[in-house]
């Protein structure tokens, strides 16, 4: 009991004084505050732009307008006669904060320190994107979209941003997860568009079709949301948004974490959600990983996202026969018309991502038209879905391998495209 109270005094104070909040093993965390081998990171709960200046001693804070009125705040760690200007475009419950929550290791800092500039978008109704020019972001007009319509307008607005400031005529789009989503209906819906903006596509753990994807979890979180919004629940309780990071929930989560030192349960518990690889998890970033978790997500888009793996379609959002008539002229939603890419898509997968699986993605991959199939596929072993930003082995396996691709080491498929 003592010893319980000393941790959570300790753990108190750790919120305001530079205790230490990470470590090299998660044995040491045991001992975390007076073991040599744990250390302090200030990027901790820290906003995106402090944490970019103070690892790089640049960075910027830019806002775009889409067309139908949102308003995203965008990041960028400048570089002059860059490489190339990469967007780096983040998943679902996570935002811009996602690649820069490995302290100085952090993806974001690895590409601009190899000589690209490098832009940091946030979704819609994420926790640096929740402005409307004329809807409250507590109204339920401003939760109304899915990936479709951060892939068709978010994607359209930041990509014609940055192309715009950078005045380059190409960007290279990096995504993970629902970030690949969006990716594939830009490049879908407005085919000649992506393919005169983007250079190549990098999907990281794309999701597209959820035919095998195997996690009971998320498939009770699916149902339940189904169950809601089929019952018109959600607007009974003026629920239209979950996963708001200063909500109660997360702020809970984050105050346990700070005083409990059994970090490798925490991984544990995170593997039964993104796959069973504890071992690949890189235990200095635990706290950074929790920290960064949690950016709102809107109903609608959980319940597009469960009607993927229902269908077994990538298919546009199903409003029941009645309205997807009015919606779209078809009793049935349509598929996305992946057929029409132009755009030079890398598909990057590990076979132990649990939501991202490896016979989705090859199906996936056989339906790309060549065009988007120049640069091929890269199938990894040993990452879960959370691994391709804290895996002791993701630059190994993907980042240095993408730089290599973009400097022409290993293949030149970008230069038969143009
Ligand atoms: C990050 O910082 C640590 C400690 O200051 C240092 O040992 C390590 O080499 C740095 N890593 C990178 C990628 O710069
Ligand atoms: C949500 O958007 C759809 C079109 O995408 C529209 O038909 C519907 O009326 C909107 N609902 C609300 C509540 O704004």
């Amino acid at each position: 009991m003592l010893l319980l109270s000393i941790i959570i005094l300790l753990s108190l104070r750790s919120v305001e004084c530079h205790l230490n909040n990470a470590c090299k093993t998660y044995y040491d965390y045991l001992t975390i505050f007076v073991n040599p081998n744990c250390f302090y990171i200030p990027d901790n709960n820290d906003d995106v732009l402090n944490i970019i200046k103070r690892q790089t001693g640049v960075g910027e804070a830019h806002h775009v307008s889409t067309e139908d009125g949102y308003v995203l705040r965008l990041f960028r760690i400048p570089r002059q006669n860059p490489k190339e200007v990469i967007l780096l475009q983040h998943g679902i419950s996570q935002d811009a904060k996602a690649w820069v929550s490995q302290n100085n290791d952090s993806i974001a800092f690895l590409l601009w320190k190899s000589n690209y500039d490098i832009w940091l978008s946030n979704s819609r109704g994420t926790f640096y994107s929740q402005n409307h020019v004329s809807y409250k972001s507590s109204s339920e007009e401003f939760w109304n979209f899915t990936f479709h319509e951060k892939g068709y307008y978010d994607n359209k607005a930041v990509i014609e941003y940055i192309k715009t400031i950078t005045k380059v005529s190409k960007i290279v789009y990096v995504g993970h997860s629902g970030g690949t989503t969006s990716s594939f209906v830009y490049a879908s819906t407005r085919p000649e568009e992506a393919a005169d903006s983007l250079k190549l596509i990098v999907a990281l753990a794309p999701v597209t079709f959820l035919k095998y994807y195997k996690t009971p979890l998320i498939e009770t979180l699916f149902r339940s949301v189904q169950f809601l919004m089929k019952n018109n629940l959600h607007k009974q309780f003026r629920v239209y948004s979950v996963f708001h990071h200063n909500s109660l929930f997360f702020k809970l989560v984050r105050f346990i974490n700070r005083f409990f030192v059994f970090k490798k349960v925490i991984i544990y518990l995170s593997s039964l959600f993104l796959g069973w690889t504890p071992h690949e998890f890189d235990p200095n970033y635990v706290n950074l990983m929790v920290d960064q978790f949690g950016s709102a997500v809107s109903m609608k888009n959980l319940a597009h996202f469960y009607q993927l793996a229902d269908a077994e379609k990538f298919q546009y959002y199903d409003y029941g026969e009645k309205e997807n008539l009015k919606h779209y002229g078809t009793e049935q939603p349509p598929t996305y018309p992946l057929q029409n890419i132009k755009t030079p898509i890398l598909l990057v997968y590990s076979v132990n991502d649990i939501l991202s699986q490896e016979q989705d993605v090859e199906f996936l991959y056989s339906i790309l038209p060549p065009e988007a199939k120049v640069c091929g596929k890269m199938k990894i072993n040993g990452l879960n879905h959370g691994d391709f930003y804290y895996g002791v082995h993701r630059n190994e396996m993907i980042y240095n391998k993408i730089i290599d691709l973009l400097e022409d080491q290993v293949s030149n498929c970008l230069n038969i495209q143009n």
